[in-house]
């Protein structure tokens, strides 16, 4: 049983099960940071065709895969479970004989970069968290305990991503084949906006920058697709790495954290590494495949939950779109 046999009856188990957008997940998480199982699976290829995830096919795969999904975690764990998180779901009638609790989603992928081993205890942190349909800026006080510096005015970072790679005829999702592509491009070629880096908030705009991109394409096509790829990429890593730092040193908060699909991208790690080291922030990042939708961060986030004795709440309806409520 390796190492963690010497006392098996203190780790509490949680199952987690994560089908908000367009991955179906269950995983079992021990005390809130061992990973037991994590079961993803992903409908990417389903929704590929239409350039984005379509809501109805979405719901309609989620209902078909999620049995077999939470059966796969559960044997894969091959340990008897002690509670169960749930995002986004209703119904769940196996909850009935364990501790159940609703997870909204934005806040597990704050906790996310908890899950690597460091623990709760790193907070207080300034937390970006940059996927798909978000681009939130938080200060996490303690877990539960969170104010929101700022957020995306229009398209979130993920989406901006994607939008441009299909202005260019680039593959879904649009974030890796982006970084694939910049890194053969010249990030300085072209001059893209940085929409509202300096403007005191901690607000983000990435519309501008899309538009910005459509009319250099319309107006060069002889352009170079590497160019465009790493010019825009340095445009949103330059916003959300300057203004995360900005933060995290205004509101004198020694550590940072970043995750979220967005958070896989390699220029924006190394650059937000970079910025940390100068200003001499603890910089915690999720392990990549933690930072796209998984129900290891549900189940982990729900230890702490049941831990402090959230109420269950079984008539749990979690609009994936309501994103932290600010805590001031
Ligand atoms: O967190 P996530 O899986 O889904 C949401 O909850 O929204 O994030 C998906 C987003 C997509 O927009 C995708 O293009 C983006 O994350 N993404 C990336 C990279 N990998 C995924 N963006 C930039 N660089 C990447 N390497
Ligand atoms: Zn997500």
């Amino acid at each position: 049983m390796g190492p963690r046999s010497a006392a098996p009856r203190t780790i509490v188990k949680v199952l987690g099960v994560e089908t908000s957008c367009d991955e179906t997940s269950a995983a079992v998480v021990g005390d809130g940071r061992d990973i037991l199982s994590n079961v993803v699976s992903s409908q990417v290829a389903l929704h590929r065709p239409y350039g984005g995830v379509v809501p109805e096919l979405a719901s309609r795969n989620h209902l078909q895969l999620i049995d077999s999904v939470i059966e796969q975690a559960l044997a894969d764990a091959r340990t008897p479970i002690d509670g169960i998180g749930v995002n986004a779901a209703k119904g769940v009638a196996f909850a009935a004989s364990k501790p159940f609790v609703g997870i909204n989603h934005m806040e597990a992928h704050l906790y996310s970069p908890l899950l690597a081993g460091a623990t709760a205890n790193a907070l207080p942190m300034v937390s970006l968290i940059v996927s798909g349909g978000h681009t939130i800026l938080a200060h996490a006080v303690a877990i539960g305990k969170y104010k929101i510096l700022g957020q995306t005015v229009d398209d979130a970072a993920g989406e901006a991503f994607d939008k441009v790679a299909k202005l260019l005829g680039l593959g879904y999702p649009g974030g890796p084949e982006i970084e694939r592509q910049a890194e053969v491009g010249d990030a300085t070629a072209i001059e893209f906006p940085r929409s509202m880096l300096h403007d005191g908030t901690y607000n983000f705009s990435f519309s501008g920058l899309k538009t910005s991109v459509l009319y250099f394409l319309r107006k060069t096509p002889q352009h170079s697709v590497p160019d465009v790829c790493a010019s825009f990429q340095e445009a949103v890593v330059d916003v959300l790495v300057g203004k995360v730092v900005r933060a995290a040193v205004e509101l004198e908060v020694g550590t940072v954290s970043a995750s979220g699909g967005v958070s896989i991208n390699r220029r924006f790690r190394e650059r937000l590494g970079a910025e940390c080291v100068r200003h001499g922030l603890q910089l915690l990042l999720a392990l990549p495949k933690l930072c796209t939708d998984n129900a290891a961060m549900i189940a982990a986030l729900a230890y702490h939950k049941l831990r402090r004795g959230v109420p269950a709440d079984y008539s749990l309806e979690i609009a994936p779109s309501i994103g932290l409520e600010a805590n001031s």
